[in-house]
């Protein structure tokens, strides 16, 4: 048996999507366990193009199970639009999905809270994607959540649930919340997704007893962890590996490997100290090579050099065994590349020719094999997988991340 967690080094969209994809053909199951629809998971194969927020990645491939954990905040609206997407484009998603039976949902007023907080904080908004994520986790800690396993109850369970949260979030507004309104709504949408709710915990563990391999599917990045990243401007979970026991309900002791996902330059979306950064030209060439725009909001990404420093404290909170490099061919065009190495900036020259595609480590030109090798002794962690390209197959294997 080995369960392998993937996780982002930086500040998220370091490419995950694509590789729980690839990895997804060896496990059994797949299991989200943080975050919420503030992802977005890009999942190129063939001439389609898979955007997922909620849904595991896993999920386009017909055989596996995905499960939702409990350490994820759902918009169970969301989810059902992203659901009829994706059985849209021919995928079956009945008897395959399940969703943990004590996950924190996501309600119209905590995404109303989100928008109105951000709108009156003005220069000091956090930038978050909108989705209500952080007033929906502040009601998990805050013991008011209402929760899918509540959708399994009676009306008036429900209903005082509801009166709770309401007690709490009115006082927030300018106008109270239609109660009514509200849990008309939620009766609604339980009626859709009560089918997928299941004790997924059980299930995983029946899986373990079974030796059967897990995946943990790791959204955001590290940096942006509410303990460990660059906190106040951070998502409202935890991002790094040990949360995927706390969010599925695998004990820590069963996770045996932990992927990082790292971009090899760095980028961020919305507020916050990026040491990094770049202003001029080289920025922007960095941003239009690597299509760097949110998946889930569209706003351009800011665009660095690598940051080792931060890549090197990130693979020691998450306990990374390996490093997937991603987007290298991004710096083909580069005369020089630059590292920040924690003393300052170090120089490497540019290979100035295309790596894209490329699938055999022998094929790289040497500076960038050199380039990837500094990285390695800088951040501490060995390279296992080097990304050339959004396909499947632009991918170059050096070592097997479940081992
Ligand atoms: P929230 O998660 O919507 O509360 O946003 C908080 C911060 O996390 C903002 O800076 C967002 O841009 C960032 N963030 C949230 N999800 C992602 C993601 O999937 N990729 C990159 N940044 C994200």
């Amino acid at each position: 048996m080995a369960n392998l967690v993937v996780v982002g080094t930086q500040w998220g969209d370091e490419g995950k999507g694509k590789f729980v994809d690839i990895l997804s053909e060896r496990a059994d199951t797949i299991v989200r366990f943080q975050g919420g629809h503030n992802a977005g998971h890009t999942i190129k194969v063939g001439s389609t193009t898979y955007k997922l927020s909620l849904l595991p990645s896993g999920i386009i491939r017909e055989n596996k199970t995905v499960v939702i954990g409990n350490g994820v905040v759902l918009d169970p609206w969301k989810l059902m639009e992203e659901i009829r997407l994706i059985e849209s484009m021919g995928i079956k998603i009945k008897d395959r999905l399940m969703i943990a039976d004590n996950i924190p949902l996501i309600l119209q007023y905590h995404r109303e809270l989100d928008l109105d907080r951000e709108q009156e904080a003005g220069e000091d908004k956090i930038g978050t994607t909108g989705r209500g994520i952080g007033p929906a986790y502040e009601d998990k800690v805050g013991r008011r959540a209402i929760r899918s396993g509540d959708l399994l109850k009676d009306d008036e369970h429900i209903r005082a649930r509801l009166q709770i949260a309401l007690k709490h979030h009115n006082k927030l507004r300018n106008y109270p919340v239609n109660e009514n309104w509200t849990f008309e709504q939620i009766k609604d949408i339980a009626k859709e997704i009560i089918p997928y709710i299941k004790p997924v915990w059980k299930h995983l563990h029946t899986l373990m007893e079974e030796n059967k391999d897990m995946l943990f599917e790791g959204a955001q990045g590290s940096s942006l962890d509410v303990d460990w990243g660059t906190y106040p401007f951070v998502t409202s979970s935890n991002t790094i590996a040990g949360m995927a026991s706390i969010g599925t309900g695998v004990p820590h002791n069963k996770i045996t490997n932990v992927l990082g996902i790292t971009k090899a330059y760095t980028t961020r979306v919305g507020e916050g100290p990026m040491k990094t950064e770049l202003f001029d030209d080289i920025g922007k060439h960095l941003a239009d090579m690597g299509k760097e725009k949110g998946t889930v909001t569209g706003r351009g990404r800011r665009c660095g050099w690598f940051d080792a420093t931060q890549v090197r404290k990130t693979c020691m909170l998450n306990g990374v065994t390996g490093i997937a490099l991603t987007k290298i061919d991004v710096l083909d065009e580069l005369e020089t590349i630059k590292i920040y190495n924690g003393e300052g900036y170090e120089e490497h020259k540019g290979w100035l020719s295309s790596t894209a595609g490329l699938t055999q480590h022998e094929d790289l030109p040497n500076e960038a094999k050199a380039y990837i090798k500094r990285i390695e002794e800088l951040v501490g962690v060995e390279v296992v997988l080097i990304s050339t390209g959004p396909d499947r197959e632009d991918t170059i294997t050096l070592k097997d991340p479940f081992n």
